[in-house]
């Protein structure tokens, strides 16, 4: 008698752990960055993540009340993770283009950056195809700056060499194995050019005005997930109330970075 009471008392709160696990899973916002793009997102030196996004991202959740559960992914595997339902939200400085637009949802804009060419000194060169034609340019595989090199630059005689992550590129540019990477200015800065293996190396004049670059930087959200209002709302008050402005001065030089409607 007493065992099938113990028993049945075991079997209740066999019932009550799954639901209460669920309940918590439902108040947590699974967000996927590839943290290995100082100073948006990166490691720190005790492997805990930091960064912009990592800020703003932390905030949010406070802001909706919810906890939040970072999930590492390689950039590439983004926007396939979000749309298997790996995780609710990319927070990666990821560029609201047009062509993702028709596959995910973005969040309100939160800010734009600068993309720069980065080369060695004194190398002379531009970031147009005439002047990197023969020229070996480093991309990160999946970003807005490889799309960009391989219509413009790629057709008129420049090699595009695509890397899995930044760090890869900036190794191969340490080498000499390429003569420039093309990325978001303060990454270059912050990933390369402030170490002492990139004392050789300076950022060059961004490339004209394009679609694909230049763009704002936003949360990914699955197409038709009503979370976006709810984010849209968080991110809209960090605007307006001076909280993610004041997060840009901690990472950012001035001039590398604007916010929606300082243009
Ligand atoms: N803004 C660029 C893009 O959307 C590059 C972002 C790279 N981000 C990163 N975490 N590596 O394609």
């Amino acid at each position: 008698m007493k065992s099938t009471m113990l028993g049945a008392a075991l079997l209740a709160i066999a019932g009550l752990i799954p639901a209460t696990g669920a309940a918590q899973d439902a108040q947590t916002l699974k967000i996927a960055t590839e943290p290995d793009y100082p100073p948006f997102e990166y490691r720190d030196t005790d492997g805990q993540l930091a960064g912009f996004d990592i800020d703003i991202g932390n905030e949010v959740c406070k802001r909706l009340a919810r906890e939040c559960a970072w999930v590492d992914q390689p950039f590439d595997s983004l926007i396939p993770g979000l749309q298997a339902h790996k995780f609710d939200l990319v927070n990666a400085t990821m560029t609201a283009t047009d062509a993702r637009r028709k596959i995910i949802d973005f969040s309100t804009p939160m800010y734009i950056v600068q993309v720069k060419l980065m080369v060695r000194k004194g190398s002379g060169l531009q970031p147009t195809a005439q002047s990197l034609k023969g020229k070996r340019v480093g991309v990160q595989q999946g970003t807005t700056m490889e799309t960009y090199a391989r219509q413009e630059w790629a057709p008129q005689g420049v090699e595009i060499v695509s890397y899995p992550s930044h760090t890869n590129a900036f190794v191969a540019m340490a080498s000499g194995r390429l003569d420039a990477t093309f990325q978001e200015a303060q990454s270059a800065v912050d990933g390369f050019l402030n170490k002492p293996e990139g004392a050789n190396f300076e950022l060059v004049a961004s490339p004209l005005d394009s679609p694909i670059l230049n763009q704002p930087i936003a949360m990914g959200i699955r197409k038709g997930n009503p979370l976006k209002v709810e984010v849209d709302r968080a991110l809209e008050s960090m605007l307006a109330d001076g909280t993610l402005q004041g997060y840009a001065r901690k990472y950012f030089a001035e001039g590398n970075i604007a916010f929606p409607g300082a243009r």
